[in-house]
């Protein structure tokens, strides 16, 4: 498999004539994409050649078995990891040899596995808290009386997003778990990321809190792009647009859940009840789960 483009590359490879020459875009709609990604640990091989296309305005999920490199290819697209070999475009552009720090601040975020909520703070604090880091410490205007009024608002204007209004005044440890995570992702918003990275956003949490942040993801990905990994087949089948099935570092299948949930290899990769939950949406017990 040398030649992986799809016809459309050749408009895409125009618009995205400022990264190098070998890495053509192959749609055009493609906000993030990797080509033949590569993560070797001592010998192991955890990220093995993965080719990815995220569309721009979609949800895309990440699923794949225990120990198939999902986080390992998170932590290469927010840069936490030098890749061995491969490229990753955002936009067009290349960004595989790009400092994390650039990468935060050129629209891709991450959220909920590195937590940015500091308990004694209220929850609009910590939300104003993660509004000045991203307008960094060299802007000196929200200093001013207005524009403190106006950063107010506009965290105001982030709880609102993910149903927090009526707890601005509460301090982020007095939130349960459900609100906790929901504020996370109100900072993450904070950095108006064009490219949400979510490492299982409903993990540990029950049936209740599933939902409520299912809920959440679809209203915040509005106008956004959210690449997500997520274990329970309910949540997948219900809001993602995209799916990449990873297996030992390869993605074994792409596409709408109904196509990838009836490949033959998918149903092998996830064996026994969790093939019967992807076959008919059941969903997989919440992670936690025995
Ligand atoms: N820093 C590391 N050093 C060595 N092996 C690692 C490292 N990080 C991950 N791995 C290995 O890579 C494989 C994929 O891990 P991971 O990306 O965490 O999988 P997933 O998130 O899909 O469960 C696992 O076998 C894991 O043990
Ligand atoms: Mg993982």
């Amino acid at each position: 498999m040398q030649d992986q483009r799809v016809p459309g590359s050749k408009t895409a490879a125009i618009a995205s004539s400022a990264s190098s020459a070998s890495s053509a875009s192959s749609a055009p709609d493609a906000i993030l994409e990797t080509h033949r990604l590569v993560k070797e640990f001592n010998g192991f091989v955890a990220v093995d050649g993965v080719s990815l296309c995220v569309r721009r305005g979609d949800i895309h999920a990440l699923i794949g078995p225990n120990g198939a490199g999902k986080t390992t290819l998170f932590n290469l697209l927010t840069k936490f990891l030098q890749p061995s070999s491969g490229e990753i475009l955002f936009r067009g552009e290349n960004i595989t040899r790009r400092a994390p720090a650039e990468i935060a601040r050129g629209g891709i975020a991450r959220s909920f596995q590195i937590s940015a909520v500091f308990p004694n703070l209220t929850a609009l604090e910590n939300v104003r808290v993660a509004l000045q880091r991203a307008l960094g410490t060299s802007f000196y205007f929200w200093r001013s009386g207005k524009s403190l009024a106006r950063l107010d608002e506009r965290a105001m204007h982030l709880l609102g997003e993910v149903g927090l209004v009526g707890r601005a005044l509460t301090p982020a440890a007095d939130l349960a778990y459900g609100s906790k995570r929901a504020l996370e992702l109100a900072t993450t918003l904070a950095l108006e990321p064009e490219l949400m990275l979510l490492d299982e956003p409903t993990q540990g949490m029950g049936h209740e809190d599933v939902a409520r942040v299912t809920g959440l993801i679809r209203a915040v990905s509005a106008g956004r792009t959210v690449l997500m990994v997520e274990h329970n087949m309910k949540v997948v089948s219900t809001i993602a647009d995209n799916i990449s099935v990873l297996q030992r570092g390869r993605v074994i299948a792409d596409g709408p859940y109904a196509e990838v949930a009836r490949n033959p290899q998918v149903i092998e990769a996830y064996m026994g009840t969790e093939a019967t939950a992807l076959a008919d949406g059941a969903g997989i017990p919440p992670a936690g789960t025995p």
